[in-house]
């Protein structure tokens, strides 16, 4: 299929990056569709680790990446991560464009987000603080400054003025914090347009012209479908849609031009940030996996919380994406386990639940029903042939396609490229 998107199914982290690499080998171009720097794809090569969070993670295979419309972009961050990988030997100049409808994430936001995140408290979503959630909502409210406003200073000028006077009114008497001076805003992004001003423009046409001609497009889906803000456990979610669905508005292409859905997810569960997670382990076993499955935050470098597999997310995300085969990433990491708990349902107050809650109250009063799957007891990490693999290893992923309901299609065991398995 020309279009595939790659999604994750559960709350991030799901190894995104990596089943990305291993796509974008055979794609001629990889496009983000929402988000921004809260995302952190890492891809290992050799010993070297890289950790893309605007730039899409094909770069790293030297294909062209799109930031797209969906998107919201931190220029600060999008120039150091330009230069990290350009020290590296990646190709960063030239092989980028960025979407002209693209929002941006400027001081105020990162301010305000951390003011807002105090001020909930115990409430604290455990954002990223990277100014997604304010960028997105600026955008929503009508006052977002776009890509395409830097094009025209005067233009810029104008609109700062108008969304600056207000940001200030907020900063000084809501959150009794300093302000923010407009003309540095208004200085650094000239001189960001200076630097990425011949890479803006309308990357719609840029799929489109690709998808006419034949070649292959890889959507590089951000966070997860737990992550959602209309299909997570909201209030715990981003302020995008990392559904494949949103690859259509994200990008300016009709969804019947999505070919095909890869959903990811870990042959586990992790969460960072707040918010229920009905299979989380308790904090010593947790604990045992964090260091070998390198279960700290790419971008913020939080350790992650920790839970078993839990086929009711992955089933819903399965749906909501229309999953037509799932990738499981991390199979390695289970290796040390005797049994390994899978949860194949929830009940909620002695009740059968069917479909995972939309409610998060409700979710939160669910208990999983778990069912004990053997575990294999050995190291898999050089195993490269499903066929291979430990019979009791097979079992566990055939269990999940089975749960699930979506075909296996790739079996990741380990962090370096040739370590998977395509089915
Ligand atoms: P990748 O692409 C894991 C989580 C944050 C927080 C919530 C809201 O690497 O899978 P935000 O800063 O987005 O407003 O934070 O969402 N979150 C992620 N968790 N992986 C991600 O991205 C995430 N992006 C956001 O931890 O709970
Ligand atoms: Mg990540």
């Amino acid at each position: 299929m020309p279009a595939t998107v790659v999604v994750g199914s559960q709350w991030g982290d799901e190894g995104k990056g990596r089943v990305v690499d291993l796509l974008a080998a055979d794609a001629d171009l990889v496009v983000r569709y929402q988000g921004g720097n809260n995302a952190g794809h890492t891809v290992w090569i050799g010993e070297q680790k890289f950790a893309v969070h605007l730039i899409p993670t094909g770069i790293l295979r030297g294909k062209l990446g799109l930031l797209g419309a969906g998107m919201v972009l931190d220029l600060e961050t999008l120039i150091e991560e330009e230069a990290e990988l350009s020290s590296r030997g990646i190709q960063v100049a030239g092989n980028i464009r960025i979407s002209e409808n693209a929002h941006l994430i400027l001081q105020y936001h990162k301010l305000i987000e951390a003011e807002e995140e105090e001020r909930r408290g115990k409430r604290a979503i455990g954002t990223t603080r990277r100014g997604i959630g304010p960028a997105y909502e600026d955008k929503a409210a009508r006052r977002g400054i776009r890509m395409g406003d830097l094009r025209d200073g005067d233009t810029l000028a104008d609109k700062l003025d108008a969304v600056v006077s207000y940001k200030n009114l907020l900063l000084k008497n809501v959150y009794k914090s300093p302000t923010v001076d407009p003309d540095r805003i208004y200085n650094d992004l000239r001189v960001m347009w200076d630097h990425f001003g011949e890479a803006v423009c309308d990357t719609s046409l840029i799929v489109r012209d690709a998808l006419e001609r034949g070649q292959k497009v890889l959507f590089e889906g951000a966070h997860g479908t737990m992550l959602d803000i209309d299909w997570g456990t909201y209030p715990y979610v981003t302020s995008s849609n990392p559904l494949a669905g949103e690859v259509s508005a994200g990008i300016g292409l009709s969804p019947k031009l999505i070919g095909r859905v890869v959903g990811t997810a870990k042959a586990y569960t992790t969460r960072v940030g707040a918010g229920p997670f009905p299979t989380e382990m308790e904090e010593e076993i947790a604990a045992s996996m964090r260091d070998p499955g390198g279960e700290f935050g790419s971008t913020t470098g939080r350790a992650r919380r920790i839970g078993w597999f839990d086929a009711m997310v992955v089933r819903k995300s399965a749906r909501l994406n229309g999953m037509d085969s799932l990738a499981i990433t991390h199979l390695d990491e289970l290796g040390q386990f005797e049994e390994i708990p899978v949860c194949v349902g929830y009940r909620c107050d002695g009740e059968a639940v069917s479909e995972f809650p939309n409610q998060i109250e409700e979710l939160a009063r669910c208990e999983p029903v778990y069912e004990k799957v053997a575990g294999w007891r050995t190291d898999i990490s050089e195993v490269t042939r499903f066929a291979d693999l430990p019979e009791k290893a097979q079992g566990y992923v055939r269990r999940i396609e089975e749960l699930v309901g979506a075909p296996v299609s790739h079996v990741l065991v380990g962090r370096q490229r040739g370590q998977d398995i395509v089915l």
